[in-house]
């Protein structure tokens, strides 16, 4: 695979996200779509099955950019991990694509595993660490040391990756300030080219979840993950790095392309158990379960379990939610002109409401989050998903 390099793919084009969705242990706080899985030949199977989807899914010219994630992708054997990559080139023309990740965890990325990944054409690798703390590991079932979190970034940098982004978590339960400022410490001290930085939330359906509602486990006061917000972005912007979205920040590596396409509402080809894709204001989601998917794959069926036209509103809703998260904002009159939906009017009295709170505030045509705004960004975000669901009654989408 080879790449090209080039200016902010932005919102156009379409990218390609690969869900691997395997991995070693299911972490207490996790919902994504991943499964401990002992038999090998399972992966195989995803692997011929990923074939298959990938050639009648994936019908597109060259994606903006790639996303294998997960799960965890580096769980695969070096010689899977080859053949997830010989499947992806032979259906994905990656020559005008800017970007690939990959996602790692530590405790199966080798220098053996990068090297390959690298020589693969992957050009961007982002190593979930989230705490360098023993005891944090422990409680959050990760199954690594920060000592071995460590090594792999520097297996990585050694197998050549000139782009690793590390994820941390902060809020962790009983987690201090002092300790989370270490951890970022530590995180800096390897020099990474971006950082996400995620408050822990506490996901329904998780063992955590579970432990908070039974008293198990108390979840941090809420002044206490500000005080960590604060300094997170305090401290990573002294060290160079760009806050250009809520919990990410670019330092040489620049932003995550995928994931800043996915913001701005680009279209994107989800493949894999549970992987959605969006296009043009069609949504679908496919076949949770790997077994059901990999049989649907397999057999030329499609994959997907559900698919929904979005109403304008939902639309626009989502332009506003996912997008007042980046520091620039969002251009009202730009999400409106694409939509063909009266936007600046039917957001008007929440904006206004947002404003006299300040929380946000107007730039020209751009709207975005005030410093004050930046820990209610969830809140705002969501008065706007609730003026696109309030948006959903009584008519049928007017364009797909
Ligand atoms: C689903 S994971 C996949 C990457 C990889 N398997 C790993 O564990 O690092 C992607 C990232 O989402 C974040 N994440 C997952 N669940 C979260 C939660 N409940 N709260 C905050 N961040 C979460 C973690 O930082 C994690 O690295
Ligand atoms: S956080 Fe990562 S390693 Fe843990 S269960 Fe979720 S996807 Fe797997």
């Amino acid at each position: 695979m080879s790449l090209r390099s080039d200016a902010d793919a932005g919102g156009t084009g379409t990218s390609l996200y690969v869900h691997v969705p395997f991995c070693v242990v299911k972490c207490g706080y996790c919902d994504f779509n991943s499964y401990v899985v002992e038999d090998q030949s399972v992966h195989d199977r995803f692997l011929a099955a990923l074939d298959a989807e990938l050639g009648s899914a994936w019908r597109e010219p060259s994606p903006v950019s790639v996303f294998v994630g997960g799960g965890t992708p580096s769980l695969l054997d070096p010689a899977r991990l080859q053949r997830l990559f010989e499947v992806l080139s032979r259906h994905v023309d990656l020559t005008g694509c800017s970007e690939v990740t990959m996602e790692a965890n530590p405790e199966s990325l080798t220098a053996e595993k990068a090297a390959l990944a690298r020589a693969a054409g992957v050009s961007r690798l982002s190593l979930g660490v989230q705490s360098f703390h023993p005891h944090h590991l422990r409680r959050l079932d990760r199954a690594h040391s920060g000592e071995r979190a460590e090594a792999a970034f520097l297996a990585a940098r050694a197998a050549g990756f000139d782009n690793i982004s590390l994820d941390l978590m902060f809020g962790l339960p009983g987690e201090t300030a002092a300790e989370w400022e270490a951890d970022l410490d530590r995180a800096l001290a390897l020099r990474p080219d971006h950082l996400s930085c995620y408050n822990l939330t506490f996901e329904p359906g998780t063992r955590m979840h579970r432990d908070l509602q039974r008293g198990l486990v108390a979840a941090n006061e809420q002044e206490i993950d500000r005080d960590m917000f604060w300094a997170t972005r305090g401290r990573l912007a002294a060290a160079g790095y760009e806050a250009y979205e809520i919990s990410n920040f670019a330092g040489r590596g620049g932003k995550c392309r995928h994931n800043d396409h996915y913001w701005q509402q680009g279209d994107y080809v989800g493949v894999g158990p549970g992987a959605s894709s969006h296009r043009r204001g069609v949504r679908w989601t496919n076949l949770k379960a790997v077994d059901a998917w990999a049989d649907a794959a397999l057999a030329g069926m499609p994959c997907a379990a559900s698919a929904e036209t979005l109403w304008p509103a939902q639309r626009a809703a989502e332009a506003l939610w996912l997008g007042i998260r980046r520091a620039t904002g969002i251009d009202l009159a730009q999400i409106a002109a694409r939509l063909d939906w009266p936007v600046q009017a039917r957001f008007a009295s929440e904006i206004e409401r947002h404003e006299r709170s300040g929380w946000v505030r107007r730039r020209g045509a751009r709207l975005e989050l005030t410093e004050q705004g930046l820990v209610f960004a969830d809140r705002i975000g969501g008065d706007y998903l609730g003026v696109g669901v309030a948006g959903t009654t009584g008519r049928v989408p007017a364009r797909a």
